[in-house]
């Protein structure tokens, strides 16, 4: 039985139907940019949250740029970075003007730690980017006891819950993507800003649009960066049914531990007080390629998102200036994403532990022969 690596068709297939009569209000309404349903999607998101505020952008990418510029962040300023993340991270420091700063992660966790990021600090440091990695949580309490601000990438962590409360609620502010694959994916590109900071959502709400609040003054050099009216709508039909998805997401994670995975590799472990919402759900193994292509013959879907760690791509090159991050590096090396969907069975988590089995067997049996 082939397994894929994602499936973010079957949870939707139950509200097709509402998201199609949502769209065709919309549609019909004539109001495609800033209105009701980016408003309302706005207060239920930043309710789901628990912040203050929650403001709607074009992709997780401004989202992260537009954040940085309202905390202050700008030209001759460092903005520590993880390099074990989606290259977006970092890409977004630069138009800021900020320099990125590449810090190590946790081999366990997969996220910076307080640790790490105290080794990148510089005199400029003017903020931390964590990124709450494939659904689990960075110790963001630990690094603003450090004494910078830290700015939450959670593209990767809606429903994940903690002790200390949700994602986008723990840092100075939050940026979130809404990319289709996401644990909340619009039709399109979007994404949100999370605070509790009433200035600061005051800023970002008017650098997403032109710098300005009324389009008739304009007090900064800013962006086009709106969630649209369309993808606002199909999201609130999606972000009651969040909740049950994360939970999903984590009886696969369960699945796969009951099936005995974890005899075979090292799982991913959730950081201290976090239940997440595993949005890809990462094994380490020493020959990670010999394992994709086995589990690819057994129609087993896997992938290894980030084999080239940030800091070294060709465009990082320079601004990285040769720094040494050996855990990065390993897990680069070593990472491998298996199935992982809301909606992953006990029977399909059985069926890729098999899978995995059989490929160290018969490497097991090259080795003798
Ligand atoms: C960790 C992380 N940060 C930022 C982004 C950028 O989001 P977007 O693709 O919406 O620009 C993504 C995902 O794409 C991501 O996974």
């Amino acid at each position: 039985m082939p397994v894929p690596l994602f499936d973010t068709n079957t949870p939707l297939d139950p509200l097709r139907e509402q998201i199609e009569a949502a769209i065709a209000d919309v549609v019909a309404s004539r109001r495609f940019i800033l209105g009701p349903q980016v408003a309302a999607f706005e207060a239920e998101f930043a309710a789901y949250c628990g912040t203050r505020h929650a403001v709607g952008v074009a992709n997780g990418t401004d989202a992260l740029t537009i954040a940085l510029r309202a905390m202050g962040i700008g030209p001759g300023d460092d903005v520590i970075v993880p390099s074990f993340t989606f290259y977006a991270t970092a890409e977004a420091v630069p138009p800021t003007g900020a320099r990125p700063v590449f810090c190590d992660v946790d081999p366990d966790t997969y996220c910076v730690s307080a640790e790490t990021v105290a080794a990148a600090l510089t005199p400029a440091t003017k903020a931390v980017v964590v990124v709450h990695l494939f659904g689990n949580l960075a110790p963001v309490a630990e690094i603003e006891a450090l004494g910078v601000p830290v700015l939450e990438d959670a593209a990767q962590a809606a429903g994940t819950r903690s002790g200390a409360g949700r994602p986008g609620s723990l840092g100075r502010a939050a940026t979130f993507s809404f990319f289709p694959s996401k644990n909340l994916g619009c039709f399109g590109d979007g994404g949100a800003i999370t605070t509790d900071d009433d200035a600061l959502a005051a800023a970002v709400r008017m650098l997403r649009f032109h710098g300005s609040h009324d389009k008739v003054t304009y007090e900064h050099v800013g962006y086009n960066s709106r969630l649209d009216e369309l993808q606002a709508a199909i999201l609130r039909v999606q972000l009651p049914h969040l909740d049950a998805w994360a939970d999903g997401r984590r009886d696969a994670a369960r699945h796969y531990d009951e099936a005995g995975l974890g005899e075979l590799l090292s799982l991913p472990a959730a950081a201290k007080g976090c239940e997440p919402a595993w949005h890809l759900y990462v094994v380490r193994t020493d020959r990670p390629d010999e394992l994709a292509a086995g589990l690819r013959e057994r129609e087993i879907g896997c992938k290894a998102y980030y084999r080239l760690p940030v800091h070294r791509q060709p465009a990082m090159l320079a601004i990285a200036d040769g720094v040494q991050l050996p855990v990065t590096d390993d897990l680069a090396r070593t990472h491998l994403a298996l199935p992982m969907t809301p909606v992953l069975s006990a029977e399909q988590a059985r069926e890729v532990t098999a899978a995995v089995r059989a490929v160290s067997l018969d490497h097991a049996r090259r080795s003798r022969a």
